[in-house]
């Protein structure tokens, strides 16, 4: 039974949830008569610890679940379980979870098996292929299935749902949170100046600077090779410049990226950067070539021309939009299409992206409290 004062769990195991998240977290603090309680499942850990500092964040509860080369049912089964173990001990009257990933996957199932109801940030995005990405296309399907508030980012979204059948009073059109942390982060530089790692790194190389990311499980083995092989190419053909990337601390993307990349002499091979330090290089970028979500929801505020390397985007708009290009994933046409985009430059920053426009946290607490407190 729910208690008194209203409660919100809000559940999160990987960096992109919880720098979705964090404004929701911060917006739902600032709302009387409501509790915000915050779970980690711990489903990273460096990662996790490294993003959480950057919002003074805690969690509450830490299920710790980070095992090296984890494997999908071992997270499920553990936020499942570890979630319903703490949505017992909390009582809460809405659970909350972003994303795809195990960790919400696992929190919604608990939330939905133990009656709770649940909304899901970011909830619409569809590729309609389920092995790309795997298995985030499944997890999300999963989610937007069991939720009762909906929270979609972007019009596409909210259309997919509703032509799905979901009724139009569970679905939102918010924006996505994506951009309310990207604007914390930037007025966070430009009062106190640029982040210290960022700004040596670019210190550092005069020249154009490429920024790569890369880690997504159904680009292992033949993918991660083409991608990283193009990188190569480019890097060997375009001496003036250097290659920044900062490497997933996951095993295999570390030893492919190793293998592929460790001998070239205008790359260099970073541990993961903090966000701000992130966002200030993607802002300085003159090209960015990633398979990340969050880096195709961030590159159009900053005007910075982005390479797609998958087979599927559920992030259409940034394509539409003229923000971004997908490359088919072989060596040569990496290569060559990122020699294009090196040679047409940056666009103008905007404030307008297809993403959002800094509120979607707000709107997210907003109709939270009402359904908590209806
Ligand atoms: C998961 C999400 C993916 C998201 C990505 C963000 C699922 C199914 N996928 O990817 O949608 O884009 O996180 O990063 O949940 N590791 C560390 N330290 C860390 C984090 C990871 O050492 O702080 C290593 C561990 O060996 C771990 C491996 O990386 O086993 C993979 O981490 P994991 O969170 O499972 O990544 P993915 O499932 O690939
Ligand atoms: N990011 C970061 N430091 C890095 C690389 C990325 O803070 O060194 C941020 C980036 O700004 C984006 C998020 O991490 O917001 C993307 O996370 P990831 O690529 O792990 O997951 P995805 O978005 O693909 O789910």
């Amino acid at each position: 039974m729910p208690c008194e004062t209203p409660r919100i769990l809000v559940v999160f195991g990987t960096r992109p949830e919880i720098i979705k998240l964090a404004p929701v977290v911060a917006a739902l603090r600032q709302k009387p008569g409501i509790e915000t309680v915050v779970c980690s499942t711990g489903q990273q850990r460096e990662l996790a610890a490294q993003t959480l500092a950057v919002f003074d964040l805690t969690a509450d509860f830490d299920l710790q679940l980070m095992r090296e080369r984890q494997d999908l049912h071992d997270i499920v089964a553990g936020a499942l379980c570890g979630t319903r173990d703490i949505i017992a001990q909390v009582r809460p009257s809405f659970v909350l979870v972003q994303g795809d990933t195990g960790s919400a996957v696992g929190a919604g199932l608990a939330a939905y098996y133990s009656r709770i109801p649940l909304g899901h940030v970011e909830a619409g995005l569809r590729t309609n292929d389920m092995f790309n990405p795997f298995p985030e296309e499944a997890n999300r399907r999963l989610l937007d299935e069991v939720s009762s508030l909906l929270f979609a980012p972007t019009p596409r979204a909210r259309d997919v749902l509703l032509r799905e059948g979901v009724a139009a009073e569970r679905v939102h059109l918010t924006g996505n949170t994506v951009v309310d942390a990207l604007m914390m982060a930037r007025q966070g530089w430009e009062q106190r100046g640029a982040p210290a790692t960022a700004a040596g790194l670019l210190a550092s190389c005069p020249g154009k600077k490429l920024l790569l990311t890369c880690h997504r499980r159904e680009n292992f083995g033949d993918g991660l090779a083409a991608i990283f092989d193009g990188v190569a190419d480019i890097a060997r053909r375009y001496p003036d410049l250097t290659v920044l990337f900062p490497v997933h601390p996951n095993p295999t993307v570390r030893d492919a990226a190793q293998a592929h990349l460790g001998g070239v002499a205008n790359v260099r091979l970073l541990g993961q950067l903090p966000y701000p330090d992130f966002l200030y290089l993607l802002s300085h970028a003159d090209l960015v070539i990633s398979d990340s979500g969050g880096v195709q929801e961030e590159a159009p505020s900053f005007g910075t021309p982005l390479m797609v390397v998958r087979r599927q985007t559920e992030r259409m708009e940034g394509v539409e939009g003229g923000f971004a290009t997908i490359a088919r994933l072989e060596a040569e046409d990496i290569s060559r299409h990122a020699l294009e985009l090196l040679a047409q430059g940056r666009r103008p920053p905007t404030v307008t992206t297809p993403y959002g426009d800094g509120h979607a946290a707000q709107r997210i607490a907003d109709l939270l409290t009402q359904a908590v407190s209806g």
